[in-house]
C-alpha cells in the first residue's frame, strides 16, 4: 500500500466514525492561523485515544504536549461532570492557544492547561500528592518519556492506563543502531515495559496521515 492510500483510508474512516465538531475543527483552525506546527494526532487517532480513556472510564486524565489543545479538547469530551484533566505544555504561546481552545469549548471548569517543563511539573504533581490519575497521553518531547514513565508510575493506580504517541516511527524503533535519541528513548520504554511484572503493555501500529508509526498503551497492574 502506499502512502496516499493510507492518507484515503484513514480521511475514509474517519469520514464514518468521527462527525464533525465544531469545538475541534476551531482548534485546529486556530492552531493554522497561529502558525503552530501541524502535529496534532489526526481525527482518528483522537478517537482511538478518547475510545480508550472511555473504556477505562477515566474520571481524571494527564496530559504531556498539549499544543493547541486539539488531543487535550478530544479526551476532555470523555470526563463526566465532575471529571478533571491537567495538560502539561512548555511552549508559552501553545500554553494561551490551548486554553483559549478549551475555554471556547467550555471545558475550563474541568481542563487545567499547566505551563512549564514537564519533567518539573510531573515532579511537582507527585510532591502535592494529588489523586491518581485514572489515564495518561504523553505526546511531547520522546527522548524524556522514560522520565514521564516514571513519574506516570507514581501518580497512577492499578487499572490506569497510559498511552505514548509516535512508539514506532517508521519501523525506526526496530533498529537497534540508531543514533535517534528519541527512538533510543522508545526502545528503553519498551524494554522497561516488556520487563516489569507491575505493568503490561501492548503496541498498536498506526498507518495513516502521519505515516507508519504506532500508540504504546501501558496498563498498570
Ligand atoms: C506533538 S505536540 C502535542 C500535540 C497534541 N497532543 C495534539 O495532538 O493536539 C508536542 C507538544 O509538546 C510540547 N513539549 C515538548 N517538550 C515539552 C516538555 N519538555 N514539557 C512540556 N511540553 C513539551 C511542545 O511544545 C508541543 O506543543
Amino acid at each position: 500500500m502506499t502512502a496516499e492510500a493510507w492518507f484515503e483510508t484513514e480521511e475514509f474512516l474517519s469520514g464514518l466514525l468521527c462527525p464533525p465538531d465544531p469545538d475541534l475543527a476551531r482548534a485546529l483552525h486556530v492552531s493554522e492561523q497561529a502558525d503552530l506546527p501541524a502535529i496534532n494526532i489526526s481525527p482518528l487517532q483522537g478517537k482511538q485515544v478518547s475510545f480508550l480513556a472511555k473504556m477505562v472510564g477515566a474520571r481524571r486524565i494527564l496530559e504531556v504536549g498539549s499544543l493547541a489543545g486539539y488531543s487535550a479538547l478530544w479526551l476532555a469530551k470523555t470526563l463526566p461532570q465532575d471529571g478533571c484533566m491537567v495538560t502539561i505544555e512548555n511552549n508559552p504561546l501553545h500554553a494561551v492557544i490551548a486554553a483559549d481552545n478549551i475555554k471556547a469549548a467550555g471545558f475550563d471548569d474541568r481542563v487545567e492547561v499547566r505551563l512549564g517543563n514537564a519533567s518539573e511539573q510531573l515532579a511537582l504533581l507527585v510532591a502535592e500528592k494529588v489523586e491518581p490519575f485514572d489515564f495518561f497521553f504523553i505526546d511531547a518531547d520522546e527522548h524524556n518519556n522514560v522520565t514521564y514513565f516514571e513519574s506516570c508510575l507514581q501518580l497512577s493506580r492499578p487499572g490506569s492506563v497510559i498511552v505514548f504517541d509516535n512508539v514506532v516511527r517508521s519501523g525506526e524503533v526496530r533498529n537497534l543502531g540508531t543514533s535517534n535519541g528519541a527512538v533510543r528513548a522508545t526502545q528503553r520504554l519498551l524494554e522497561l515495559v516488556g520487563g516489569s511484572d507491575r505493568v503490561d503493555g501492548v503496541v498498536f501500529q498506526t498507518v495513516g496521515k502521519r505515516g507508519h508509526d504506532g500508540m504504546l498503551a501501558v496498563r498498570i497492574c
